[in-house]
């Protein structure tokens, strides 16, 4: 099962905006590492805003064909609406992974920043490859968050900070280092890990866009976290964590996250 903290509304699709700002290029390096040829149906799992169909068809285009399969429609009509070049047709599919049933098997399964939110990461890897034609591929990118926002040198006011709003995300169920994890997943699920890609922006000075992202997404996860009992200021404001984080770390460098990338081809048919 997938718990989604978030909700689905224009706070979150502008947060999953922010983050693919940041990410792009990490995803767009992941691609273009992975060795696979003949594919023209994708799979995308979790499809959010569509912020991948531009590297996906960058990569695997022209006449592409993406189905979305997410339970948010409202962010489907913004993918649907905002194709990109190489992309010939998007097929929104507004379900769950767990209750959808493709009448077709896929060239390649994509999917990314989602299995941090699964409660049986092996299950869901397992259900991703279902979809997938023999000699197909599976590609999923996860994040590895055990640097995120780091400083140098080291402030201990920015980490006791940083370190309360990454606990806010553990505790509503994110498993804030999936990306650790991925490979060992794969294998796990029964899938032999082709490669394993290990993406990061540029260790920078204190880049504002990193902690505005950081600001909304504690801030989207606020129900989900009240239900689960932590209890949160009524005045929480993603700007102000954003500007607090980002005063504490003036001055300092920051590092951001990593994302990991693995890809696996299944086995051809034996006929
Ligand atoms: C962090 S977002 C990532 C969106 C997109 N992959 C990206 O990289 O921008 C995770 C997405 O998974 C979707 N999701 C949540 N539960 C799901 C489920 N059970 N099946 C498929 N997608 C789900 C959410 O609605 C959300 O759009």
């Amino acid at each position: 099962m997938i718990h989604y903290p978030f909700e689905h509304d224009a706070e979150e699709h502008e947060r999953l905006q922010r983050q693919d700002d940041l990410f792009r290029p990490l995803t767009r390096s992941f691609l273009a590492a992975v060795e696979a040829e003949g594919v023209k149906r994708v799979l995308d799992i979790g499809t959010g805003t569509g912020a991948n169909h531009a590297v996906l068809a960058e990569r695997f285009g022209p006449g592409l064909h993406i189905t979305g399969l997410d339970p948010d429609r409202a962010a489907m009509q913004i993918a649907s609406r905002r194709l990109p070049p190489g992309v010939k047709f998007f097929e929104p599919v507004p379900e769950s992974i767990e209750e959808y049933r493709p009448d077709q098997a896929f060239d390649l399964a994509f999917m990314r920043c989602v299995l941090m939110y699964c409660d049986d990461p092996v299950a869901t890897v397992k259900k991703v490859a279902s979809f997938v034609r023999p000699g197909g591929y599976v590609l999923i990118q996860d994040a590895d968050h055990s640097s995120y926002c780091r400083t140098e040198p080291e402030s201990l006011e920015f980490a006791a900070l940083h370190h309360e709003i990454q606990g806010y995300g553990v505790t509503a169920g994110v498993h804030e280092n999936m990306g650790l994890r991925l490979v060992d997943v794969f294998v796990d699920s029964g899938l032999t890990p082709r490669m394993e890609h290990r993406a990061k922006r540029h260790d920078g000075v204190s880049d504002p866009r990193i902690f505005a992202l950081l600001g909304r997404t504690v801030v989207g996860m606020r129900r989900k976290a009240a239900a689960v009992g932590i209890p949160h200021p009524a005045e929480m404001d993603a700007n102000a964590i954003a500007s607090r984080l980002e005063a504490l770390a003036a001055g300092r460098r920051v590092f951001s996250s990593t994302l990991v990338g693995v890809a696996a081809q299944l086995p051809l048919e034996v006929s």
